[in-house]
């Protein structure tokens, strides 16, 4: 079995940030979701001096792109991105991701919804066969108590807010599937959002894996 350590991981994280750089083109809207493979990308993504203009899924994201000298507008003005580039914390052989170990997963999903491609960026330990338990969500704290009571298997994480105020839970429930799963949540009063994505959402998938970034296509590019 190969030993994943964080020189590994921390190089094919950076092997696939490259790769999906190499994906924007000059006068595209770009998406930045948010984790530590997106602040990969920053730097990959300001190195090729593109005329682009982003807006990003969390606020030390979008401090760390302008740092960069990348245009990171408010997402209040763009009705749509060209592209979406983010991390994820699973990535299932048949294209669903549970994304959400940084809290951010409501705007992330709204980021990726908007963009016409969404490119996730792993390193290969984010790959399982199926997924599996803890699902992040973000709970409204109006009625928390008895949407918790409503969800069953959730936790509270010990984490701040969302920057929209939200709560951060996990469900810990069965995520066998993820379909019926990912419908039932959304339709819980109280969840604002939860952090399993579907495939149909996703354009490619460019997973670092030794020295080379496999890449895995799920959907066409949306326009
Ligand atoms: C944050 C996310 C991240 O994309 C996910 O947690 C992966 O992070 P990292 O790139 O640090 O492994 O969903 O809400």
């Amino acid at each position: 079995v190969p030993d994943y350590g964080d020189v590994d991981r921390e190089r094919e994280k950076q092997a696939a940030a490259e790769a999906a750089a190499v994906l924007v083109r000059d006068g595209m809207r770009v998406g930045l979701g948010s984790g530590t493979t997106t602040e990969d990308l920053l730097p990959a993504l300001a190195r090729r001096r593109l005329s682009i203009r982003c807006v990003a899924a969390a606020p030390h994201i979008e401090r760390e792109a302008r740092e960069l000298g990348l245009i990171v507008d408010p997402f209040d003005s763009v009705d749509h991105l060209d592209i979406a580039i983010d991390g994820a914390d699973k990535i299932a052989d048949d294209g669903w991701l549970i994304k959400g170990g940084g809290a951010a997963h409501t705007r992330e999903k709204i980021v990726a919804a908007a963009a016409g491609e969404f490119v996730v960026i792993a390193d290969s330990t984010k790959c399982v066969p199926a997924l599996a338990p803890p699902v992040p969500l973000e709970l409204l704290r109006f009625g928390l108590p008895a949407t918790m009571r409503h969800l069953g298997s959730v936790t509270i994480r010990d984490v701040p807010p969302s920057p929209d105020g939200g709560v951060i839970a996990d469900y810990r429930g069965d995520v066998a599937d993820p379909a019926a799963l990912s419908a039932w949540l959304s339709s819980v009063p109280g969840v604002v959002a939860h952090g399993l994505f579907p495939p149909d959402m996703v354009t490619l998938v460019l997973i670092g894996r030794g020295e080379t970034v496999e890449q895995r296509r799920f959907q066409p590019a949306r326009g």
